[in-house]
C-alpha cells in the first residue's frame, strides 16, 4: 500500500517547483502533475487546495498577508484592518474588482516581536501602523 503523505509529499514539492516558475499553479500545472502522478486531475485539484501556500488562482498586482497570530491579531486592532479595507477595497479573503488587490490572513510568521506584521508580495513588513501601512501599498 502506497503511503498517502509521502505522494502528498511529491506533490506538494512539484507544485512548489511550478508555483515558483510561474508565479502560481496553472490548470496546465495541475494537468502536468495529475499526469506525472497518474492520479486524476480533480484529486490533484482536492490535494493542491488543502494547502493555503499553493496559489491555484493567478494572484492579484498586490498581494497582502495578514498575520491573524495571536501576537499581531492583538496588535493590529480593528484600525489596520480598516485603513487595508479603505486603501485597497478588500476586506480580509477578497480580491478588488479591478484585480489590483488581494488580501488574505497567513498563519505567525515568526516575528511576533515586531507585530503587527504583515507580507506585502512576498515581502515582510513589521510594526506596520495605518500610516505606514499606506506608504507600504
Ligand atoms: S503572531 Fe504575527 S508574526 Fe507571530
Amino acid at each position: 500500500m502506497a503511503c498517502g503523505m509521502k505522494s502528498n509529499e511529491n506533490i506538494l514539492e512539484q507544485a512548489l517547483d511550478l508555483q515558483k516558475q510561474h508565479g502560481w499553479v496553472t490548470p496546465e500545472d495541475v494537468k502536468e502533475i495529475a499526469a506525472a502522478k497518474g492520479i486524476p486531475v480533480s484529486k490533484a485539484y482536492e490535494t493542491l487546495s488543502f494547502y493555503s501556500m499553493i496559489l491555484l488562482k493567478k494572484p492579484a498586482d498586490v498581494r497582502v498577508e495578514v498575520c491573524r497570530g495571536t501576537s499581531c491579531y492583538i496588535a493590529e486592532g480593528t484600525d489596520l484592518l480598516d485603513e487595508l479595507r479603505r486603501i485597497t477595497g478588500c476586506n480580509v479573503g477578497e480580491r478588488s474588482d479591478d484585480g489590483k488587490y488581494q488580501v488574505e490572513y497567513c498563519e505567525c510568521l515568526g516575528r511576533c516581536d515586531t507585530a503587527p506584521n504583515i507580507v506585502v508580495n512576498g515581502k515582510l513588513h513589521t510594526a506596520v501602523t495605518k500610516e505606514s501601512l499606506s506608504e507600504i501599498l
